[in-house]
C-alpha cells in the first residue's frame, strides 16, 4: 500500500471539487450525484441549490409520493434503476435517501422526506438502500441527525430529548445502517442539543460507529463544516464540497501543532481508502443481507414506465363519496387546473432532477375521455376571474369535473419552511365554484407537503392526493382516475384539520436559533391518537376501488398473523398494518405505534394470512434510566388496523419485564410498593402505622414519590422500619432478582 504524505491524506479527507473526491497515489477520485428520485449529475459544474441544470435522467417520484406506496419492492426497483443510471453516467455514490421524520407539516422539504413515523421511514429507506447498492453504487444515508426544518437549518440547535431521539429520530438511521449498511452516512447541517452535527462525536462516532457497528465514511452535507478540525476529530471522514483550501490548511496546522493526532486522520483515510476501493470494484452492498437479485437492466423507454407504474401506486385515493372514481372512458370530462398542462412533478432545490421526458395528466385524459380542458387559474397566483368563470362553463356540462390544484412551486423548496397550510384562495375559490355546479367533481391534489382540505372538502365527491409525482405523473393520475390502475396508496403522514392541531405547533421553528421538540415521542399520528385530536385523514388511511375485512388474528409475544380478504368485485391492494398498543408503563407512551405493515394484492374474493415478526424493539421503549431499550411486563395490545385509527381487529399478549431495579434508600415508595419482594411487606407496614383503613389510600398517594431516607426522617417513621436494610439486601439478592422479575407483570 502506497504511503501517502500528510498533503495527500488531507486533501483526501477535503472534497476535490463540488462531486469529487480527490485522486492520491492508489487511491482514485469518485463521483458523486444527488438523488434521490433520479441523478442530478453535473460534470462539469456544481450547485447544490438546483439552479444549475443537470445531466436528464429518469425523474421519479419524491419521496413523499414513492413512500405513499408503502411498497417495498417496487421502491427498491426503482432504486435499482436509479444505480443503473448512476453506473451509466459514471457516478459512484448516490446522495439519498432522507430519512429524516416529517415532524411538522410545515417542513419546507418534506417531500424528499418519507414519512412522520420512523419503522416506515426505516423500512422503506432500507428498500432504496439495498436498490442502489445491489448496482455497485453507493448511498449516502440523511441528513443525520434531526434536521426536521430548513428554517435557520444550518445553525439552528434540535434540543431533543434522549427518549426521543431515541425513539423517534435515530431508529430509521439505525434500521438502514444495521441492515443494508449503506456506504456512506451524511451529517446534517444543524447543531443536536447545542453540538453541530458534523463536530458531534456523540452522534458520530459513541452511536454511529460504536454502537450500531457503521464501518462507511461519514460525509457532511455540503457546506455543514465550520472547524475542520474538529469534525474530524469527532468522526468526520469527508468535508464536502471541495476543494477547502482552509480545511486543508488547518488540518495541517493541527498535525503540526499536535492538536490533531495522526492517528486520527489516517483512522479516515482508511476509511476513504476502502469506501474508494468498494466503490471502483462494484463490491457495495454485497456484505448486506439479503443481497438483491439481479433483476433485468432497463433501457430509457422501460425507466420511463417504471416512474409511470411507481406514480400510479404512489397516489392516495382520499376519499369517494358515491363511488364517482373510476369514471367510464368515453364519458365527458371538464378536466380544469393548470398542472393538468403545466406538472409540477417534483420538488426545489438540490433533489431537482433534468427529466427525460415530461408527460403531463391533460394529454392522457384526452386519449381516453371526451375532454374540455380549462386552466382555471394562474401558477403566479394573479387571480383571473375570467379562468375561474371559463372553467364554470366547462365543468357545468360535463359528466365530471377533474380539477387539478395544489401548491405552486414557490410556495414550498429546500431551504425554507411553509407558515400555512392552505391552497392558494383563487384555487379554493375554483373549488366550490366548480363544485356548485357539478356533484361529480373530483379534485387532484399537488403539492410536496401536506394542505389542509378545509373549508372545501365536504363540497366535493372525490379527493385524490397526487404529490409530486415525478415525469410520467400524468398518465398515472389518469390511469387511476379511469380505473386502469387501482388506487392503492396510503398516507404516510397525517392530514390534520388545522395547522394549530399539530403537535409541534407551538414549537416550529423555534426562536432564536433554538428549536424545542417539546411534543417529544409524540409526533403524527402518536400525539393524535393519544391525545384524542380528530384529523381530517388518519395516518396510513387510502380508499381503493374494492374492500377488505381482516379476520382470524393470532398473536404472541413475538409474532402475530391475520387473515385479509378482498370482499369487493375488483382486484386490488391494501396494506395490513400492525400497531402495538404499550403495557401500564412508568413512562408516558403512545397509545398504538406501528411496528409492521404488508401490501398485498387480492382478486375479488381472495384472501391471504399476512405474518408478522416481532422483536423485543416493538414493545420497548428507551430508558433514560438505564441507557437502554426496555419491555415492561405487562400486556400489550396487538392491533390490526386500516390506518392508525380504524383499528379492525386486537389481540392481548403478555410480555415479562426485567428483574426489578436495585433498591436503595434513594428508591421511592412507589418503587417499593411495585417490587414483589418489599411491596407487599411495606404496604402491610404503612396500613399499620396509618391506623384506620379509610385513610390508607391517601397516605399511599400523599408519600408515592417520596424517597425512603426522606421518609424514615420523619419522627417515629425510622424506628417503625428499622427493618427495612435488611429488607433492602433481600429484595437485591441476585437470585430473588431475577425469580421477581418472572412474577411481575
Ligand atoms: C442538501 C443535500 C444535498 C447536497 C448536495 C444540500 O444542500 O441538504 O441533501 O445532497 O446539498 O446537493
Amino acid at each position: 500500500m502506497t504511503r501517502l504524505t500528510r498533503q495527500q491524506k488531507t486533501s483526501l479527507v477535503v472534497g476535490d471539487s463540488y462531486w469529487t473526491t480527490a485522486a492520491v497515489p492508489g487511491i482514485p477520485s469518485i463521483t458523486m450525484s444527488d438523488g434521490p428520485h433520479g441523478l442530478r449529475y453535473q460534470p462539469n459544474h456544481g450547485d447544490n441549490l438546483g439552479l444549475g441544470g443537470s445531466e436528464p435522467a429518469t425523474c421519479y417520484p419524491p419521496a413523499v409520493g414513492l413512500a405513499s406506496s408503502w411498497n417495498r419492492s417496487l421502491i427498491e426497483r426503482v432504486a435499482q434503476a436509479i444505480g443503473e443510471e448512476a453506473v451509466e453516467q459514471g457516478v459512484n455514490l448516490v446522495l439519498g435517501p432522507g430519512v429524516n421524520i416529517k415532524r411538522s407539516p410545515l417542513c419546507g422539504r418534506n417531500f424528499e422526506y418519507i414519512s412522520e413515523d420512523p419503522f416506515v421511514s426505516g423500512e422503506l429507506g432500507a428498500a432504496w438502500v439495498r436498490g442502489v447498492q445491489s448496482r455497485g453504487v453507493g448511498a449516502s444515508l440523511k441528513h443525520f441527525a434531526a434536521n426536521n426544518q430548513e428554517t435557520a437549518r444550518m445553525t439552528v440547535s434540535a434540543e431533543v430529548d434522549d427518549r426521543t431521539l431515541r425513539e423517534i429520530y435515530l431508529p430509521a438511521f439505525e434500521r438502514i445502517v444495521k441492515r443494508e449498511k449503506p456506504e456512506t452516512v451524511m451529517c446534517s447541517y444543524n447543531r443536536i442539543n447545542g453540538v453541530a452535527a458534523a463536530e458531534n462525536h456523540w452522534l458520530l462516532t459513541d452511536l454511529l460507529r460504536d454502537e450500531w457497528g457503521f464501518e462507511g465514511v461519514v460525509l457532511s452535507d455540503w457546506g455543514a463544516v465550520d472547524g475542520a478540525v474538529a469534525a474530524l476529530a469527532a468522526g468526520l471522514d469527508l468535508e464536502m464540497p471541495g476543494p477547502q483550501k482552509d480545511s486543508r490548511s488547518a488540518l495541517l496546522a493541527a498535525l503540526d501543532s499536535g492538536d490533531l493526532d495522526e492517528d486520527v486522520l489516517d483512522l479516515s483515510v482508511e476509511r476513504m481508502r476502502r469506501l474508494v476501493r468498494r466503490l471502483r470494484s462494484g463490491t457495495v452492498g454485497v456484505d448486506a443481507l439479503p443481497v438483491s437479485d439481479s433483476s433485468p437492466h432497463l433501457d430509457v423507454v422501460e425507466r420511463h414506465g417504471l416512474a409511470r407504474e411507481a406514480a400510479a401506486e404512489s397516489i392516495v385515493l382520499l376519499r369517494n363519496e358515491g363511488s364517482v372514481l373510476p369514471l367510464t372512458p368515453g364519458s365527458s370530462v371538464a378536466v380544469i387546473g393548470e398542472f393538468a398542462r403545466t406538472p409540477r412533478f417534483q420538488g426545489a432545490g438540490s433533489s431537482q432532477v433534468t427529466p427525460t421526458r415530461v408527460d403531463a395528466a391533460l394529454p392522457a385524459f384526452e386519449e381516453i375521455a371526451d375532454v374540455t380542458f380549462a386552466p382555471g387559474y394562474r401558477l403566479d397566483e394573479h387571480v383571473d376571474q375570467q379562468l375561474l368563470h371559463e372553467a364554470v362553463d366547462a365543468a357545468r356540462s360535463a359528466d365530471a369535473a377533474v380539477l387539478f390544484v395544489g401548491l405552486p412551486p414557490m410556495e414550498e423548496s429546500e431551504g425554507f419552511d411553509r407558515d400555512h397550510l392552505n391552497l392558494p384562495a383563487d384555487q379554493i375559490a375554483l373549488i366550490k365554484a366548480v363544485a356548485a355546479v357539478n356533484p361529480r367533481t373530483v379534485v387532484v391534489l399537488t403539492n410536496g407537503g401536506v394542505v389542509t382540505l378545509e373549508p372545501w372538502h365536504d363540497s366535493v365527491a372525490s379527493i385524490v392526493e397526487a404529490w409530486l409525482l415525478g415525469q410520467a405523473g400524468g398518465p398515472a393520475v389518469a390511469d387511476v382516475v379511469f380505473g386502469v390502475v387501482a388506487p392503492s396508496g396510503r398516507l404516510t403522514e397525517s392530514i390534520p384539520f388545522r395547522l394549530q392541531d399539530t403537535p409541534s405547533y407551538l414549537n416550529f421553528p423555534g426562536e432564536n436559533n433554538v428549536v424545542r421538540y417539546g411534543e417529544g415521542v409524540f409526533v403524527g399520528y402518536r400525539y393524535y391518537e393519544t391525545v384524542d385530536v380528530p384529523v381530517r385523514y388518519p395516518f396510513g388511511h387510502g380508499l381503493g376501488y374494492t374492500t377488505f375485512e381482516f379476520s382470524d388474528l393470532v398473536a404472541s409475544g413475538s409474532s402475530a398473523s391475520v387473515r385479509v380478504t378482498n370482499t369487493g368485485s375488483r382486484s386490488g391492494s391494501h396494506v395490513v398494518q400492525l400497531y402495538v398498543g404499550p403495557a401500564a408503563s412508568p413512562v408516558s407512551r403512545p397509545v398504538r405505534e406501528l411496528r409492521g405493515f404488508e401490501k398485498v394484492m387480492l382478486e375479488p374474493g381472495a384472501s391471504m394470512v399476512v405474518t408478522f415478526e416481532l422483536d423485543d424493539r416493538a414493545f420497548a421503549y428507551w430508558d433514560t434510566l438505564t441507557d437502554g431499550w426496555l419491555v415492561h411486563g405487562g400486556s400489550y395490545a396487538i392491533e390490526i388496523g386500516h390506518n392508525a385509527h380504524d383499528i379492525a381487529l386486537t389481540a392481548t399478549v403478555h410480555k415479562r419485564g426485567p428483574a426489578p431495579r436495585k433498591l436503595t434508600l434513594e428508591s421511592s415508595v412507589t418503587d417499593l410498593l411495585e417490587h414483589p419482594v418489599t411491596g407487599p411487606v411495606l404496604s402491610f407496614a404503612m396500613r399499620r402505622a396509618g391506623g384506620a383503613d379509610e385513610l390508607g389510600a391517601n397516605v399511599f398517594d400523599m408519600v408515592a414519590t417520596v424517597p425512603i431516607r426522606r421518609l424514615m426522617r420523619f419522627p417515629g417513621v425510622g424506628e417503625q422500619m428499622r427493618m427495612l436494610p435488611l429488607l433492602l439486601a433481600v429484595a437485591n439478592n441476585p437470585v430473588i432478582r431475577t425469580i421477581a422479575g418472572w412474577f411481575r407483570r
